[in-house]
């Protein structure tokens, strides 16, 4: 085989209806539904290189080479789709976020879908969207929702085979705006692939996952209508119920810090006040403060006066996961 290469570039998102938990850790097969928005501004471009002459994998991450669990987990998801064109061929991975490494955004989703996508690209495998999103759910499990367009419904599914993540509405449906209230900027302390495995050992979490289609429904049904209203209260009871669970797994996950409830708090008085905005927290500190975009600049001067708020990111709904 000769040098073969191609580019892509995902954007992460951010989920409405969260996943928590897996039916099967090694395939990330989700215990529920999930669904989320890709976050346009936000990027990772990652370029994949198969070099017959490289004895082993190399990752580069925003220019630093990479040398343990996430070399490892990059070659490892390689592997998989190495597996699928029968070659065994390395590769040199080179991956730019232009978001700041330590703002505390996760990245795992848009790495693994323009991984999946550029690796893919880079073998000849023709693929179509549902086989790429069910493929890159196996290096992480939100992945899966960065490879269709815009607001995306992920299928727990039964099996890998339907496990996998497609479009329910495109990015100009709404004008939605994630505005990123970023609190901490480290690098958090129980990343998800560890949390996803404490999930059952919350007496909360069946309850939680038994619940999940009245919830998915109600969002997908306020996403389509444009129903802010309904859309903010379901999402703040999503993002609730998950930390819940974190909450009271063994061991206890407590991802907030006091500037996490003073913005939660804060956005309720907002809202009460007339501003339609809602919050909803990922596996970290920092909470994500959703609006329509007329809303923006009073979401963001109220959010600027708030002393635990470090910096501010601004999110539209985004595209696919593409080669360019
Ligand atoms: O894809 P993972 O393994 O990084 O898990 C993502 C988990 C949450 O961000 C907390 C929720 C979600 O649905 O994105």
């Amino acid at each position: 085989m000769s040098v073969h290469a191609a580019t892509a570039v995902a954007c992460p998102n951010i989920a409405f209806i969260k996943y928590w938990g897996n039916r099967d850790h090694p395939t990330r097969l989700p215990e529920n539904g999930s669904i989320s928005m890709n976050l346009s501004e936000l990027t990772t471009r990652t370029r994949v290189t198969f070099d017959p002459s490289l004895p082993n994998d190399i990752f580069d991450l925003n220019g630093i080479r990479q040398t343990t669990a996430s070399l490892q987990r990059v070659t490892s998801h390689l592997n998989l789709i190495r597996g699928l064109r029968g070659v065994s061929t390395r590769a040199h991975v080179h991956s730019e976020n232009n978001f700041p490494a330590g703002a505390g955004i996760a990245s795992s989703a848009s790495a693994f879908a323009a991984l999946t996508l550029a690796a893919v690209n880079a073998l000849g495998l023709e693929m179509s969207e549902k086989d790429l999103s069910r493929l890159a759910r196996r290096g992480s499990g939100s992945a899966c929702r960065s490879i269709p367009s815009g607001f995306v419904e992920w299928y727990r599914g039964i099996s890998d085979i339907d496990s996998f993540a497609v479009s329910i509405a495109k990015p100009s449906h709404w004008d939605l705006v994630d505005c990123i209230a970023v609190v901490e900027s480290g690098h958090k302390k129980t990343g998800s692939t560890e949390g996803h495995k404490l999930a059952s050992t919350s007496p909360l979490q069946n309850a939680r996952v038994q619940d999940t289609d009245r919830r998915l429904d109600r969002c997908r049904d306020a996403i389509i209508a444009r129903d802010f209203e309904t859309f903010a209260e379901i999402i703040e009871q999503d993002s609730n119920l998950m930390h819940a669970v974190m909450m009271t797994s063994r061991p206890a996950l407590l991802y907030w810090e006091p500037a996490t409830i003073e913005i939660i708090k804060a956005v309720q008085t907002w809202r009460k006040a007339g501003i339609p905005a809602a919050y909803t927290v990922d596996a970290g500190p920092n909470v994500h403060i959703i609006s329509e975009a007329k809303s923006l600049d009073a979401i963001k001067h109220r959010l600027s006066s708030l002393p635990g708020v470090k910096e501010i990111l601004i999110a539209h709904p985004g595209g696919p996961a593409k080669i360019v």
